[in-house]
């Protein structure tokens, strides 16, 4: 049997004046919403803070929100955005001194704690936290932008922190952001990738729900082969 792959696609390439219409697009054939929350300072870009977050909530009460804090001291915000009902809320570890400290903060609010990794960083980074996390997010193309191309030598990452997440009997789950489409979903995905996030692919094509499908079919045809 193969491995249950879950779809997050990215809002940041939906239709910011459109939003409900885009989400609906997707025909429910995504499993998460992943939510690109931007500063202008860890990242060259801005996009939305909790009020955003909490409006989708509201109107999508049954949604997995996926929410990626590209975001300098995150540990300032943590309770603000815990407080508008995100299920997944994920840091950088790059932009946080005490990053055990704010993804202890997450769970004992509720959240389920998630730690992300620039390309540049490595994942030793991330090997005492495992403990102490739900999701893994590595970063296949540097933060901040939606379209970019995918950085091939980031899947080892995956193979790494799959290795690390069997011997160490965690549970996180390992997710890959950036640069993911139908070229090379199915590779992402044998790489040990659980949860697959993709803004321009689903977002930018005419169908958005035709091409989800058409992406989890070519992923299911590989794994099941492999
Ligand atoms: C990039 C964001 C991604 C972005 C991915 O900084 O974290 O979630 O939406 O977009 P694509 O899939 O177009 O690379
Ligand atoms: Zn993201």
């Amino acid at each position: 049997m193969s491995r249950r792959i879950l779809y997050a696609p990215s809002l940041l390439s939906a239709d910011f004046l459109n939003m409900e219409n885009s989400i609906r697009s997707l025909e429910g054939e995504h499993d998460w919403l992943h939510l690109d929350v931007m500063d202008g300072c860890f990242v060259p870009n801005i996009t939305f803070g909790p009020g955003f977050v909490g409006a989708v909530r509201e109107r999508f009460p049954r949604e997995v929100l996926d929410v990626h804090l590209m975001i300098d001291h995150p540990e300032r915000l943590i309770d603000d955005f815990i407080s508008v009902g995100p299920d997944y809320l994920t840091v950088h570890a790059e932009a946080d001194h005490h990053i055990h400290r704010t993804l202890s903060r997450i769970r004992e609010k509720g959240g389920k704690a998630g730690v992300s990794i620039n390309p540049g960083t490595s994942e030793q980074l991330l090997r005492p936290l495992l403990p102490f996390v739900d999701l893994v997010l590595v970063m296949s193309v540097n933060p901040g932008f939606g379209g970019q191309s995918f950085i091939q030598p980031m899947i080892d990452k995956v193979t790494m922190l799959s290795r690390w997440r069997t011997a160490g009997h965690y549970s996180f789950l390992i997710e890959m952001d950036g640069g993911i489409g139908k070229h090379n979903a199915a590779m992402v995905a044998q790489g040990g990738t659980d949860v697959l996030v993709m803004g321009s692919a689903v977002f930018g094509a005419p169908e958005p729900a035709r091409t989800l499908r058409e992406i989890r079919t070519l992923v299911k045809e590989a794994t099941d082969r492999a």
